[in-house]
């Protein structure tokens, strides 16, 4: 596969590790995870299912699923146990703070395999921190649903249809790995260092919190917000494109045409049959036009976080959610890449340009 590449200093191209967990596929658009292309996996398999896959890949041990599944609701159950003493805490720090200072609380518990700690917690921190700041206590885990549906429910508050729990599925299967993203890059490189899985994590998460990479789907609301009415869209693209604002939603380091994540969540969301694209709709069209006309000579197409905004806000999760929701899906393939970090890599060390006297 051939990557252009305006510069090195962004890594761009550059293999950093091995991995048999998933194919990004720039030139073709495709996304291989698991050893299944994206929208077959996230048609056909539960995220335990996915989560299972990974970490008997990265491993070379086989994980079964419904012993994952049943791991990850005793690991529910296990970080909700910890927030009495956790959540007045972060009291005063945005979601995204809290999130990140309550990953990084996470420790080794007994009974419990890592991996399932850090899986487990993650959608009961995101609910109990989201509730927090809009004065609700937080509801106690159901180890016996889904991953998915007991993570609407947390975040909710009451039991999600079955079409929304698997709405969040499909979210959650499509983003749980993306090749040597910025944030699995992160957790590797910590991995790599032989410090432990709560450790590559947390450095993971906050690689994952800017705009540039998991951060966008936020600001992509507050554009549609800002934009608020389809008379007023030519005008307001134009003239972030003529400040040189980015549009968030849109571009890709690697695919160079359209990112294949962002037609499985397209689809999980016309399933929904809740959300609304009308607006978002219009402002996709306009921007994939105005884009191709400012920057000719690149491919700026709709990434995975236009339309993880549009499904997430239509499940009704609270945008300041979003982050770590999306954070509830990738430590799947964050747990696995640092366990195949530890096993079969080297200490990840680069260079720098020296530009000094
Ligand atoms: N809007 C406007 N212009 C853009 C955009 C965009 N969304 N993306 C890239 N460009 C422009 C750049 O300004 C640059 O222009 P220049 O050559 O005139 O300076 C040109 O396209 C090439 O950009 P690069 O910086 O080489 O692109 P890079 O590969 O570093 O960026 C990125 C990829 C970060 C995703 C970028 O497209 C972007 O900022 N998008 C908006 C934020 C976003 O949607 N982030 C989520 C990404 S998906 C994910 O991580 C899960």
């Amino acid at each position: 596969m051939t990557i252009q590449t305006k510069s090195p200093i962004g890594l761009d191209g550059v293999a950093a590790a091995e991995t048999a967990l998933s194919l990004v596929d720039g030139d073709k658009g495709a996304l291989t995870v698991a050893g299944q292309p994206v929208g077959a996996l996230a048609a056909s398999s539960t995220f335990e299912d996915v989560a299972a896959r990974l970490l008997s890949l990265a491993t070379g041990t086989a994980y079964d699923a419904a012993e994952v599944a049943a791991s990850l609701g005793k690991a529910r159950v296990h970080a909700f146990e910890r927030l009495p003493v956790l959540l007045p805490l972060f009291d005063g720090l945005r979601p995204i703070e809290a999130f990140r200072a309550a990953v990084a609380a996470m420790a080794p518990a007994a009974g419990l395999a890592p991996e399932n700690v850090l899986i487990g917690a993650m959608p009961v921190l995101a609910a109990a921190i989201v509730r927090r700041q809009s004065g609700e206590t937080p509801l106690p885990p159901d180890p016996a649903l889904g991953h998915a549906a007991d993570t609407l429910r947390m975040l909710r508050g009451e039991m999600p249809s079955q079409k929304e729990a698997r709405a969040l599925e499909i979210y959650l299967v499509t983003v749980s790995d993306h090749g040597m993203n910025a944030s699995t890059f992160a957790g590797r490189v910590v991995a790599s260092t032989q410090a432990d899985l709560f450790m590559a994590v947390t450095a993971a998460y906050c690689a994952l919190t800017g705009p540039l990479h998991g951060g966008a789907p936020e600001p992509v609301l507050e554009m549609l917000d800002a934009i608020q009415s389809e008379d007023r869209i030519a005008a307001w693209i134009d003239a972030a494109l003529a400040r040189g604002d980015r549009l968030m939603g849109f571009g890709h380091r690697i695919y160079r045409g359209r990112d294949p994540r962002a037609d499985v969540l397209k689809a999980a969301i016309s399933g929904l049959g809740t959300a609304d694209m009308g607006l978002a709709g219009k402002v996709e069209a306009y921007a994939r036009q105005a884009l191709a006309k400012a920057k000719p000579d690149r491919v700026l197409d709709t990434n995975v976080e236009f339309y993880t905004a549009i499904l997430l806000d239509g499940l009704g999760i609270p945008r300041q959610a979003f982050t770590p929701i999306f954070a509830t899906g990738r430590v799947a393939g964050w747990v696995a890449h640092a366990l195949e970090q530890q096993r079969k890599g080297r200490l990840l060390r680069p260079s720098a340009v020296y530009t000094g006297v």
